[in-house]
C-alpha cells in the first residue's frame, strides 16, 4: 500500500474508490485527520490531508511526527507528498509540476525528529539525497507515461510560514540555491527517512515567489485557486499512473 499526503488544493482525494476512513493515534499524538483508505490506479492507497480535511492546520502547527508515524504503523511501501510551492527559478512558473531532488530547510521550532528523549540513542540519519530515488524515478516515468510534463530536479526551500516570504528572503534563498519555496516539505521528508519510509515529493507551482514575475509587488493569493486546482488534478493523474504502473 502506498500513501499520499495531500497539501493545499488536495484536502480530499475524491478519485479514491471505495473510500473508508479510520482515526489513528500515535505516541506523538493525532495525525492531521482521519486516514482515508481506498483504491487508486487499481492499488490500495491511504490518503492523509496534511492541513486537515477542513484546511485548518497551519504549516508550523502540523503534527508531522504523528502523520509519518501513522504511515509507518501501516507499513506503507512509499509516501508521495504533494505540496504547493512558489517558483523561484525562471522556468518554474505557475502551473508547473516539479519532482524536487534536494531540500534546504529554513524552518525552526518544529518537532523534527523521532530520535529524542532520555531513552532514545543519539541517531544521525543520512540525508544526502533527501528523496527516495526509486520513487522519484517512478513519478517521472508515470508523468511521461501519461504525457504530463514535469520538471526533473529542483531544490525545495522550506520556510517556516505561515506568512509568505519577503522579496529579499527569496533573493537570499535563490542565492542559496533554492528553486522552489514551500512551507511543509520539512520535517516531513526527514521524518520519513527516520521512519525508514521511501518518500518523494510532487511540487505544484502555484505562484511566482515574492518579488519575482507577477509577484513583484505582492502575491495575489486569491488568484491562485484555478491554477492550483488544475495543476493538482494533473498531479493526481500522475500518481494514479504511478500506482497503475507498479509491478
Ligand atoms: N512561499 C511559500 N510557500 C508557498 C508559496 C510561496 O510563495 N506558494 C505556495 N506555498
Amino acid at each position: 500500500m502506498y500513501a499520499i499526503i495531500g497539501g493545499s488544493g488536495l484536502a480530499k482525494l475524491s478519485v479514491l474508490q471505495e473510500p473508508r476512513r479510520q482515526v489513528m493515534r500515535t505516541p506523538y499524538g493525532e495525525p492531521s485527520g482521519a486516514l482515508t483508505f481506498g483504491k487508486l490506479g487499481g492499488r490500495d492507497v491511504v490518503f492523509l490531508a496534511r492541513h486537515g480535511y477542513g484546511h485548518t492546520i497551519a504549516p508550523h502547527e502540523i503534527n508531522y511526527r504523528a502523520n509519518i508515524w501513522a504511515l509507518r504503523e501501516l507499513k506503507v511501501e512509499g509516501v508521495i507528498g504533494v505540496a504547493t510551492v512558489g517558483g523561484i527559478r525562471d522556468d518554474l512558473t505557475p502551473g508547473t509540476l516539479v519532482v524536487p531532488d534536494q531540500i534546504i530547510d529554513y524552518t525552526y521550532s518544529r518537532k523534527s525528529t523521532f530520535f529524542e528523549g532520555a531513552d532514545a540513542p543519539v541517531t544521525h540519519i543520512d540525508f544526502t539525497q533527501p528523496y527516495a530515488a526509486r520513487l522519484r524515478q517512478a513519478l517521472l516515468a508515470a508523468a511521461r507515461a501519461c504525457g504530463e510534463p514535469v520538471v526533473d530536479g529542483a531544490t525545495y526551500a522550506c520556510t517556516q510560514g505561515p506568512r509568505l516570504e519577503t522579496a529579499a528572503e527569496i533573493q537570499r534563498i535563490a542565492r542559496d540555491g533554492g528553486h522552489i519555496v514551500g512551507m511543509t516539505g520539512m520535517p516531513e521528508a526527514a521524518l520519513a527517512r527516520e521512519a525508514g519510509l521511501d518518500y518523494a515529493a510532487l511540487a505544484v507551482v502555484v505562484n511566482h515567489a515574492a518579488g519575482r514575475g507577477d509577484s513583484r509587488e505582492r502575491i495575489a493569493l486569491d488568484a491562485l485557486q484555478t491554477v492550483m486546482e488544475q495543476t493538482v488534478a494533473r498531479a493526481v493523474r500522475i500518481i494514479e499512473a504511478l500506482l497503475r504502473g507498479l509491478p
